[in-house]
């Protein structure tokens, strides 16, 4: 697990998150026109995990249980591809988050029962880290104690068993962006959500030094009238956790939620220039890596080149963004 850390946080590198699940690469194709068969899936990641380059700005790659199985154009198992590159495949093993009963407008996450079994599996499979994603909603008198206690008792059994099988749990409690909270609203959320989290890992035993933490950047709701500015939100982020995240620690990694490519990086670059941290900071953008590439894309095998020219440059753009504040 120490080797597997070291590689993913790899200075100047982040993680690529391409582990959509059926329901959610479903909307992103239809907004594209595109079907989501088998085989356009299994095209739409060989595109991405086959750029030329990749491994000089992604340290790791999120898959989806369908596509860990899944082959390159050339016959390669993806994550023996992956690795072969120096990209530390991982797996996403959360199975979806579902209303939580009793607290309207709040979830929890799926995908405990036979958790080890599966782990057992996907480390055979060449997986060799994890992640599980909470979804925690900020709204009038939410999240409420239960939520928060819920979700985060989950990541914290998910990412004992992850440590029991040898793979690296990426712990990922998101507060979303949704709502018209904010700015300060936001902070005091994901403050209070990495306290509960890290209160349940220390409970469960697991090993801080051998996970990492995958967190939103703390921003205002999506329908605040006040946007705040970009030293506003990286202050604010780096001030939430310093005060939550311990300095064991050895890596955060931040979620896109649903900023823009550009807005996502410019933010990232204003986070990590604030001051030195415990902790190293990068990215593991799912949508702000890959939609410009999906754009190029629109599912024509002739645009294949294209997508992966618009891939490197977004994750390059990430990889400056982080090295600017060395
Ligand atoms: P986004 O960057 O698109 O939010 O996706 C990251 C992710 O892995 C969410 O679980």
């Amino acid at each position: 697990m120490d080797s597997t850390v070291r590689a993913l946080l790899t200075a100047g590198k982040g993680i690529l998150a391409a582990d959509e699940s059926f329901p959610t690469i479903g909307k992103r194709f239809a907004k594209l026109g595109v079907a989501s068969t088998e085989e356009n899936r299994r095209a739409y990641r060989d595109m991405l995990f086959t750029t030329p380059g990749l491994e000089e700005f992604i340290s790791g790659v999120i898959l989806f249980d369908e596509t860990l199985r899944q082959k390159t154009s050339g016959g390669v198992a993806f994550p023996e591809h992956l690795a072969g590159r120096g990209i530390v495949p991982g797996i996403k093993v959360d199975l979806g988050a579902a209303d939580l009963p009793g607290f309207p407008g709040e979830k929890f996450t799926q995908g405990l029962d036979g958790l080890r079994e599966r782990l057992a599996e996907y480390r055979k499979l060449g997986a060799r880290f994890t992640k599980w994603r909470a979804v925690i909603a900020i709204g009038e008198g939410l999240p409420t104690p239960a939520a928060l206690e819920t979700n985060a008792g989950s990541l914290a059994l998910f990412a004992a068993l992850c440590q029991e099988a040898q793979l690296v749990p990426i712990v990922e409690p998101e507060v979303l962006m949704d709502g018209d909270h904010s700015l300060e609203r936001c902070e005091e959320v994901t403050a209070a959500t990495l306290r509960v989290v890290f209160a349940a890992l220390a409970r469960q035993g697991v090993q801080l030094k051998s996970m990492l933490l995958k967190t939103g950047m703390v921003l205002p709701g999506k329908e605040h009238r006040r946007q705040g500015s970009t030293a506003e939100i990286a202050a604010a982020t780096v001030r939430c956790l310093r005060r939550a995240v311990p300095a064991a620690v050895p890596g955060v990694v931040f979620l896109s939620g649903g900023q823009s490519p550009s807005e996502a990086t410019e933010r990232l670059e204003a986070i990590c220039a604030a001051g030195t941290n415990p902790w190293a900071l990068s990215f593991s953008f799912g949508r702000a890596l890959q939609d410009p590439a999906m754009a190029a894309w629109k599912g024509a095998r002739e645009n294949v080149g294209a997508g992966q020219t618009a891939l490197r440059e977004t994750a390059a753009a990430n990889h400056r963004a982080i090295l600017a504040a060395k």
